[in-house]
């Protein structure tokens, strides 16, 4: 027996080794952790639990009978974060580059299983070189294994993708299917082709970090969720985003303890400027009216004309979703509609109430926008926020022109509770422009027609340009003021709460992707 245990705990320090010590040393200059090391600060102490640790690899070509670790390249694990249950996969680039062989993908697949079955949200932290090149085709069957269960998983459990060192080829799927991708800054980069065949086949030179690094891909593409400044950030951010999630698309995301108190927020009664040019920064509205520093952020360099991001109101996970008057005047254009839409797809699937805040002059001119589909991807905005069950709350905080009404959560397309500040403009275009349209002929033959326009455009203002026009209507529930914001939330979001809607039957709608 004795020998039995030492056989077991010698097997057991071997696959601790992973690639070996020097490989985990040159691991650590890159200024990485191990695979090991990254799932220790994941996971609540003691709950890490592996799946597979004596797993290795088939191939028997190009010597690799002789060149084998147990494990081979992945940790799959379970575990809790702040007591929660969660499935990890964790890839040792230590061995093999982290790449992916058959046995690997069939770990991963292996925990992705549990995991649909079990309602319980999976994490996976990538760092690897892709398809296991000695392997061939089974490593890209693995892919598209582990990619279909992306899918199947899609909108019933919450998946998480980290990437913390390349990810490259094809393997830049799963996490694209997942629902959030945090990057790490300099040592992570996610590209489809990287800098030697694009140098190839279109005479670009651009480094890795340029083509596919973790700023380009928050900033630039929006690929990525959140650009972290370093591994232990990354790892923080993905507790804290799982903090707002339910388990799983039955259940509720997990409230916690508030305690009321004075709910007014003076603040906001003198936030907005006199000029209604003036622009004035959303994410002041939304520290006012979320639970103190529980915003965070999703997105945040990317489409910053909108913000969209996790906060809690009286202990609630909520959604947010605000036009940024700091940012091109918060106009709506296609980065920002396709940034909004996702979102909201996210928040309706696992059961988040959302609240839309709107300061919006319309959507952006020109032919760049028109030519690369702002109907196309305006209408994904509009399409996610229509379709979306979960409790809507829209509050208007200034303009609300045009399309753009309809889109940002109006009345029409199915919102709960419509409310506008006094400062709200409602209408189908700016005073200016609509002055010039229908008062065309006067303002021409008027003597002084500068004078004549500035006229108009003010009794245009005057009857239109309010929300009082849309209040009578009853398109808009209620006007109050600013500082009433959060009382009226907390009471709105409350009231909301056990709100169903059953849709109409159908296999699934067909989003203008
Ligand atoms: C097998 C691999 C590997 C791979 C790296 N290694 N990538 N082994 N298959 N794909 C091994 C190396 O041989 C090396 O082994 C160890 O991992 C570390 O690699 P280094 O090159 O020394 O590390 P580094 O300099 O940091 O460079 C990392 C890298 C580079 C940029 C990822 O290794 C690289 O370019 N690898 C190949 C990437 C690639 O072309 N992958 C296939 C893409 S196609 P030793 O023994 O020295 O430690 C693909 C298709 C997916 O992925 C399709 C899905 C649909």
């Amino acid at each position: 027996m004795t020998n039995k245990v030492e056989q077991l705990n010698q097997l057991k320090q071997q696959a601790l080794q992973g690639g070996g010590k020097a490989r985990v040393e040159s691991q650590h200059k890159k200024g990485k952790l191990t695979a090991r090391e990254r799932l220790l600060l994941l996971l609540d102490e003691g709950s890490f639990e592996e799946i597979g640790m004596l797993v290795t690899h088939r191939c028997r070509d190009f010597d690799m009978e002789n060149e084998v670790y147990l494990g081979d390249g992945v940790i799959t694990c379970y575990g809790t974060i702040a007591g929660r249950p969660v499935y990890v996969f964790s890839q040792d680039f230590t061995v093999f580059g982290g790449s992916l062989s058959e046995t690997h993908a069939e770990k991963i697949v292996k925990i992705m299983n549990l995991a649909l079955q079990n309602g319980v949200p999976v994490i996976g932290l990538n760092d690897s070189g892709g398809a296991r090149i000695q392997e061939g085709v089974v490593s890209l069957g693995g892919y598209a294994d582990i990619f279909y269960r992306n899918v199947q998983s899609s909108g019933v459990i919450p998946q998480i993708s980290a990437i913390m060192g390349p990810c490259a080829g094809g393997a830049v799927y799963s996490p694209a299917i997942t629902d959030f991708i945090l990057m790490v800054e300099h040592t992570s980069y996610m590209f489809v082709t990287g800098p030697n065949v694009v140098k190839t086949v279109t005479h670009e030179t651009v480094s890795s970090e340029e083509l596919g690094g973790a700023h380009t891909h928050a900033s630039k593409s929006g690929v990525t969720h959140f650009a972290c400044a370093n591994e232990v950030e990354c790892i923080e951010n993905i507790k804290q985003l799982l903090s707002y999630m339910p388990q799983n698309c039955e259940e509720d995301a997990p409230s916690i303890a508030y305690p009321a108190g004075n709910e007014l927020r003076l603040a906001l009664d003198t936030l907005i400027p006199a000029n209604p040019n003036q622009p004035y920064n959303i994410k002041d509205v939304i520290a006012e009216l979320a639970d103190e520093e529980s915003f965070m952020e999703v997105h945040k360099d990317f489409a910053e004309n909108i913000v969209v991001g996790f906060a809690r109101i009286a202990g609630k996970s909520i959604g947010i979703v605000a036009n940024q008057p700091a940012y091109l005047a918060g106009v709506l254009d296609i980065n920002s509609s396709r940034k909004g839409a996702r979102f909201v797809r996210f928040c309706d699937a696992f059961n988040i109430p959302l609240l839309v805040l709107v300061d919006v002059p319309g959507f952006l001119p020109g032919t760049d926008q028109e030519w690369h589909g702002i109907i196309t991807n305006g209408a994904k905005l509009l399409y996610a926020l229509s379709e979306a069950t979960v409790p809507k709350v829209t509050v208007i905080t200034r303009k609300a022109y045009g399309g753009a009404y309809d889109v940002m959560n109006s009345k029409h397309i199915g919102a709960d509770l419509n409310y506008a500040w006094p400062t709200a403009e409602i209408a189908v275009m700016g005073a200016k422009g609509a002055a010039e349209i229908i008062f065309k002929k006067e303002i021409s033959q008027a003597e002084n027609p500068a004078g004549k326009w500035a006229e108009k455009e003010a009794e245009y203002n005057e009857k239109f340009a309010t929300p009082y026009g849309a209040a009578a209507r009853g398109f808009i529930d209620e006007v109050i003021l600013p500082s009433q914001t959060r009382q009226k939330l907390i009471k709105g979001f409350t009231m909301l709460q056990n709100k169903v809607v059953k849709m109409p039957k159908r296999k699934h709608g067909n989003i203008p992707l």
